[in-house]
């Protein structure tokens, strides 16, 4: 298989299924406190995916090969966990940072999201700048993607931010192409060399989603066969959206209401977002 270049009918359909994969984060925000389990949240979603959207959640039953069908709708990556996260009976603390990652398929087409969440509103002063400067690298990519750009200028601005401000970029998970399948065609690594990889072309569309380390970038498996934690327990951060290569530049697929803005070192390269 190779990169496929979305039409103008189905870039209409990644853009439905990117706003709903958003709503979803905007609607589940409000329940994210001190006591709500990470099993509930996942009902919750679940259950306004279904009912409400009437949207697929494509997590459930994943099998992608080597691992297990994924039991639950979204992922919830709670502190050391970087991505995966199962969602289950252990009820959220204040201070906790939790990532929500959100696919939902409508008419076919995937829309692939994810947010971090510092429970409580209060974090340690590492929790808030951990999550600030994955923000800052998420957007920094973004920022590079353009007709004629390369994958490989999104992952080094991405690993120059995390890296210069003292935090790891994980290596073994990338972004991905997405349309009427979940992880297509390119890999979007968050590390390397500007100028190399993949030259963009309108029409692609794949997400960008930095997870980054306070410690060490080393990961280790949960025995769930699908939660990715740091093998030195320290933070990890994540934030993900869903881009479109247009003709002069980028286009956000998985903007809504309730999403934060570009943050201030991009906002003015984003004046219609602002
Ligand atoms: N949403 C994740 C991503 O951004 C993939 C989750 S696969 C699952 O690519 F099965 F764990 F849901
Ligand atoms: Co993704
Ligand atoms: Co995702």
């Amino acid at each position: 298989m190779s990169i496929t270049i979305k039409t103008p009918e189905e870039i209409g359909k990644m853009r439905v299924a990117g706003r709903l994969g958003a709503e979803v984060l905007d609607y589940i925000t409000p329940y994210v406190q001190p006591g709500v389990t990470t099993g509930e949240l996942d009902r919750l979603c679940h259950d306004y995916m279904v009912n409400v959207q009437h949207t697929i959640p494509a997590p459930l039953n994943y099998a992608p090969p080597g691992y297990p069908p994924y039991p639950k709708s979204i992922c919830t990556s709670v502190n050391h966990q970087i991505c995966h996260g199962v969602p289950g009976d252990k009820a959220l603390k204040k201070g906790d940072i939790v990532n929500l990652d959100i696919t939902v398929i409508k008419d076919g087409y995937h829309g692939d999201t994810s947010r971090m969440f510092i429970v409580g509103g209060e974090g340690s002063i590492l929790a808030k700048r951990l999550c600030q400067v994955t923000l800052e690298c998420l957007w920094l990519g973004i920022s590079v993607v353009r007709p004629g750009a390369r994958l490989g200028d999104i992952g080094h601005i991405i690993q120059k931010h995390a890296e210069s401000n003292g935090f790891s970029v994980v290596r073994e998970f990338c972004g991905h192409g997405i349309g009427l399948k979940f992880h297509e065609e390119p890999q979007v690594l968050h590390y390397g060399k500007a100028g190399t990889g993949v030259e963009l072309r309108p029409g692609m569309t794949f997400t960008i989603e930095p997870m980054i380390n306070a410690g060490k970038a080393a990961i280790s498996e949960l025995p769930d066969g699908w939660t990715i934690v740091t093998k030195d327990r320290s933070l990890s951060a994540q934030w993900e959206h869903m881009v479109l290569v247009t003709d002069t530049g980028v286009e956000v697929l998985t903007l809504s209401a309730g999403c934060p803005p570009p943050p201030a070192l991009v906002a003015p390269l984003f004046p219609a977002l602002a």
